[in-house]
């Protein structure tokens, strides 16, 4: 896989899926923007991680649910590398309960930053990646929004319309060389999936037909996948990397 000469912008890159994935562009030849918010310690490590590499990388820390932020974060990074080729909207947060509890405050926080830092961020770069005729964007879904999760009405509404947002950046920017796709990991060994109870651990292991729960890199080989020129005719879909959740359900 080369992507030598691209940039690419990961959000909530400072530990878990993100780390990884920036770990694997970074791998693969890109220069990276780490973006993390709140603690910029695990950035700037991740950053030191990526210089050993021999790439670029640069920490910009910003709430991605908040609209100048991003902007703010955009621009940064446009000043820095002159161009942003891949963006990986891969920052999200869970706060579960169940409906009848579930307060205003954790459907809007999970909503704004699952869904809402997916719009914000992709607006920002769209303007740079449609001057450069040039442009992935990839979005890390969940298989809870596609099928489903008690306890989790925010975070599964948030990433179904994760989904339906992709579907329709696909169609808006293909004419401009820009591919949107999402990636809908299953239980990951990692993050939010780490802070799960084990009983609940090890029933969902039992709908995995692979047996075993996915680890960061798993989602990091496909991010880096619909980052690259083998994926340019590849928009608008959702990659499950879920060890066959889904199509076992
Ligand atoms: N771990 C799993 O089993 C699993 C399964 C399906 C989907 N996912 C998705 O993968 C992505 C990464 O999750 P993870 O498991 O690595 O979790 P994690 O908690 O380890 O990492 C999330 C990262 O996002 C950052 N973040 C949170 N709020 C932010 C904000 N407002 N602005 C910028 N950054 C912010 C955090 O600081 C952290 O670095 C999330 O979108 C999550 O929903 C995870």
């Amino acid at each position: 896989m080369n992507l030598d000469n691209r940039v690419a912008l990961v959000t909530g890159s400072g530990r878990g899926i993100g780390r990884a994935i920036a770990l694997k562009l970074a791998e693969s030849g890109a220069d990276l923007v780490i973006n993390d918010f709140g603690d910029p310690a695990p950035a700037v490590i991740v950053a030191e991680e990526i210089k050993k590499l021999g790439r670029r990388a640069e920490v910009i820390m910003a709430d991605v649910s908040q609209s100048a932020e991003v902007n703010r974060m955009v621009a940064e990074a446009l000043e820095k590398f002159g161009q942003i080729d891949i963006l990986v909207n891969n920052a999200g947060i869970a706060r579960d309960q169940l409906v009848l509890k579930m307060t205003d405050e954790d459907w809007d926080r999970v909503l704004d930053v699952n869904l809402k830092s997916v719009f914000l961020c992709t607006r920002a770069v769209m303007r740079a990646m449609i001057k450069q005729r040039r442009g992935r964007i990839i979005s890390i879904a969940s298989v809870s929004g596609l099928l489903g999760n008690p306890g989790q009405a925010n975070y599964a509404a948030a990433k179904a319309g994760i989904l339906g947002f992709t579907r329709t950046v696909a169609k808006e920017l293909a004419s401009r060389g820009i591919t949107a796709n999402a990636v809908a990991p299953g239980l990951i060994d990692a993050g939010l999936g780490q802070a799960l109870k084990e009983e609940y651990r090890e029933e969902m292991r039992k709908h995995i037909p692979l047996g075993f729960l996915g680890t960061p890199q798993d989602v990091a080989e496909a991010v880096v996948f619909l980052a690259g020129d083998g994926a340019r005719y590849i928009t608008g879909q959702v990659l499950n990397v879920d060890g066959g959740m889904v199509v076992s359900w």
